[in-house]
């Protein structure tokens, strides 16, 4: 896909627009509270459709892990339009033996 910001897929997003101050705004305790909402599931998914470069992504993937109980399988998928963002996030995913990483579809999987 072109790079730009037509449909919003800015490749230097982050570099702009980080997560921190967005995150910060999320109180302790929340996905718990969201998680508890949902009906205490044994497995507690979430999608963030057009997740760009990953970065909050891979962030509410960790705060799920911290804040959900233990037992409890979560599963976070980020997809987006744009392949190369897509493929950036996917390379940010790391090991957690608790919790699947964030998955990151290829767009052409998808479509
Ligand atoms: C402004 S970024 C926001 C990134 C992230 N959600 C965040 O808040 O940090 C919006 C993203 O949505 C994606 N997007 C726009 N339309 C989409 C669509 N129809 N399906 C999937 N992704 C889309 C863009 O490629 C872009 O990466």
């Amino acid at each position: 896909m072109e790079i730009g910001h037509k449909l919003g897929n800015f490749h230097q997003y982050y570099d702009f627009h980080p997560i921190d101050g967005r995150i910060a705004l999320l109180s302790e305790g929340v996905f718990e509270e969201l998680w508890r909402a949902s009906g205490s599931p044994a497995k507690f998914s979430w999608l963030d459709i057009g997740c760009n470069g990953g970065d909050l992504t891979v962030e509410i993937h960790r705060r799920m892990r911290r804040e959900v109980p233990e037992a409890v399988e979560c599963l976070v998928v980020g997809i987006d339009l744009d392949e190369e963002l897509v493929r950036r996030a996917s390379s940010k995913t790391r090991a957690d033996p608790r919790c699947p990483e964030p998955a990151f579809p290829s767009p052409k999987s998808t479509s």
